[in-house]
């Protein structure tokens, strides 16, 4: 495998993982898991979001959790915004870099933001003025980038014209993410395949959902493709609340583990990672997807089961 030396990860279980839990997570909980994560050598958080409180309820602390976290050098902090008046919440709130959020298709769009695609580009085009005014990176993310779960098929043209416009818009990065889980890794090859040579200096990243166990696949596929960002979310928390079938992020335990295994670095104590994976669980209260919490690192070893140590030693 063509693989790259090191690649970078975004924790976004605070934001996409935590915006669909059901009962609200205290926000003092909120603030422990973002230091936590910060503490493992996360380079990058997407600690929150600032959309309407009525359509999130769970994220409406945003301002006291980017108030109440401690920032780590080496960090950087980041939240998702719609619009913007969450571009002047984020900003205010002391954010280092906005993500925005628009989709490709029309559908999830108008469920996700009650826009059309070419009211949300308006709109976002004002978000990332009131984001460069500030001297912050717009990192631009496009939902159902590789599907829909209301129309199918999203055509690449379709995502092309997006992402062009996102790119007018001076985004330092493109987040292709693969919302309910629909992408497969021939498809996400032929997609980089077309969007990269034509928008170079793009930063993109991979944001996928393991909906269909397809999620780390996909991302070893964009690997292979010269893509080095990837989202994650702690445990596997996550889903977007207005897409039916969506569920949680690829885990970012399990995907630093893989990474690591195969040699490429991430930064990231995946020890440290383990230890916040299994406090998120008792915060939520339940066990979550991820399966290295539960299977230990390849590197585990058991003890040789009665008599077979005898056994190999007589031969
Ligand atoms: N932060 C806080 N409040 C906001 C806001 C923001 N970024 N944007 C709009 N609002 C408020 C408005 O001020 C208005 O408040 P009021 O009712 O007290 O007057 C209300 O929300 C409705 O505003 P409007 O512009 O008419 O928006 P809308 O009702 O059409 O909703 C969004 C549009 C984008 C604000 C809403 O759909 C949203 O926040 N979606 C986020 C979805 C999301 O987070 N999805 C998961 C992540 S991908
Ligand atoms: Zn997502």
């Amino acid at each position: 495998m063509k693989l790259p030396k090191r690649v970078t990860i975004c924790e976004v279980g605070t934001r996409d993982g935590f915006q669909i839990e059901p009962d609200f997570i205290p926000t003092e909980a909120k603030i422990e898991v973002v230091n936590k994560l910060a503490a493992t050598g996360m380079p990058r958080i997407e600690v929150t979001s600032f959309v309407s409180p009525k359509a999130v309820p769970q994220l409406k602390d945003a301002e006291t959790v980017m108030a109440g976290i401690t920032r780590r050098p080496g960090t950087r902090y980041s939240a998702l915004v719609p619009n913007d008046k969450g571009a002047v919440r984020a900003v205010d709130a002391g954010v280092d870099d906005i993500h925005t959020v628009v989709s490709a298709s029309e559908s999830h769009n108008l469920a996700n933001v009650n826009m059309s695609v070419a009211e949300s580009l308006v709109k976002l085009t004002a978000t990332a003025e009131v984001a460069h005014r500030a001297g912050k990176p717009v990192y631009s993310g496009i939902s159902c980038s590789f599907g829909c779960p209301f129309e199918g098929d999203v055509p690449v043209a379709q995502l092309e014209s997006v992402v062009a416009r996102l790119v007018d818009m001076g985004a330092t990065g493109i987040g292709l993410a693969d919302t309910t889980g629909m992408a497969n890794p021939a498809q996400v090859t032929r997609v980089l395949e077309h969007l990269m040579p034509r928008f170079a200096g793009v930063e993109w990243t991979l944001h996928t959902h393991d909906t269909r166990a397809m999620a780390i696949p996909n991302i070893l596929a964009a690997m292979e493709m010269g893509v080095t960002h990837f989202d994650g979310s702690i445990g596997g928390l996550g889903g977007c609340p207005f897409a039916p079938g969506a569920s949680g992020n690829v885990c970012t335990e399990d995907l630093v583990h893989c990474l690591s295994a195969m040699g490429v670095e991430t930064g990231i104590d995946l020890d440290a990672l383990i230890g916040v994976s299994k406090r998120v669980q008792e915060i939520v209260g339940r066990v979550l997807p991820g399966q290295i919490v539960k299977a230990g690192a390849w590197s585990r070893r058991y003890p040789l089961p009665d008599g077979v140590k005898e056994r190999l030693a007589a031969r």
